[in-house]
């Protein structure tokens, strides 16, 4: 059983919001839960299509995300947002329109992240080769009160999934019978 609600995963590029997004999203699915996943790097290639790095742009494509998780999520599904989302302004206009908004704070040092540089995105911003990359060149806005942070650097993906899942059912947003996915596996 799962209420409506939006998983918002915010952090720098590199973090593990897709990652871990993903992760949770095949969990719900095995529980047969009502779910839908807007990944900021698909979302950019079709619903935000055309939208930059601007500060202009990247609201923009916040605000669409925003709503669209609304819709889902007011309607009684699981909407899973992946984003930089770097303004937190924006997070919090988006928070406003949902009734249940699980913020949770992806967290990485940079060092880390460029160190990783799993899309070599981050040689190319620290060679000047890419303007406003976030976290180089562009500001990122930690989220002040998220109802879950997550340490990538510190933590193994299990390990985060776990603390959000279990944040999610100490909000009473799901309670799965775990009797029954036992009886099932038998
Ligand atoms: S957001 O700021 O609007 O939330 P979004 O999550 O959709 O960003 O897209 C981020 C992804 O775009 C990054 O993971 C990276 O692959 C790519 N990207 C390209 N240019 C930039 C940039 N200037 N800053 C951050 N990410 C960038």
């Amino acid at each position: 059983m799962h209420k409506g609600f939006t998983l918002w995963f915010t952090g720098l590029s590199g973090a593990g919001k897709s990652t871990l997004s993903e992760m949770i999203e095949a969990r719900f699915q095995a529980c047969g839960a009502e779910v839908a996943r807007l990944d900021g790097d698909v979302v950019r290639t079709r619903l935000s299509k055309g939208l930059g790095f601007s500060k202009e742009d990247r609201d923009e494509n916040i605000r669409r995300i925003g709503f669209v998780c609304e819709l889902l999520s007011n309607h009684g599904v699981i909407a899973i947002a992946a984003a930089i989302s770097p303004y937190r302004a924006l997070r919090d206009e988006v928070r406003t329109g949902i009734h249940n908004f699980v913020e949770v704070y992806v967290t990485c040092p940079i060092d880390v992240l460029a160190e990783r540089d799993v899309k070599g995105l981050y040689k190319k911003a620290l060679a000047g080769e890419i303007p406003h990359f976030t976290g180089i060149s562009d500001p990122y806005e930690p989220p002040m009160a998220p109802e879950v942070v997550v340490d990538s650097s510190k933590e193994t993906p299990e390990e985060s999934l776990d603390k959000i899942w279990a944040t999610l059912e100490n909000l009473g947003l799901i309670s799965f019978d775990r009797s029954a996915l036992a009886y099932e596996r038998i």
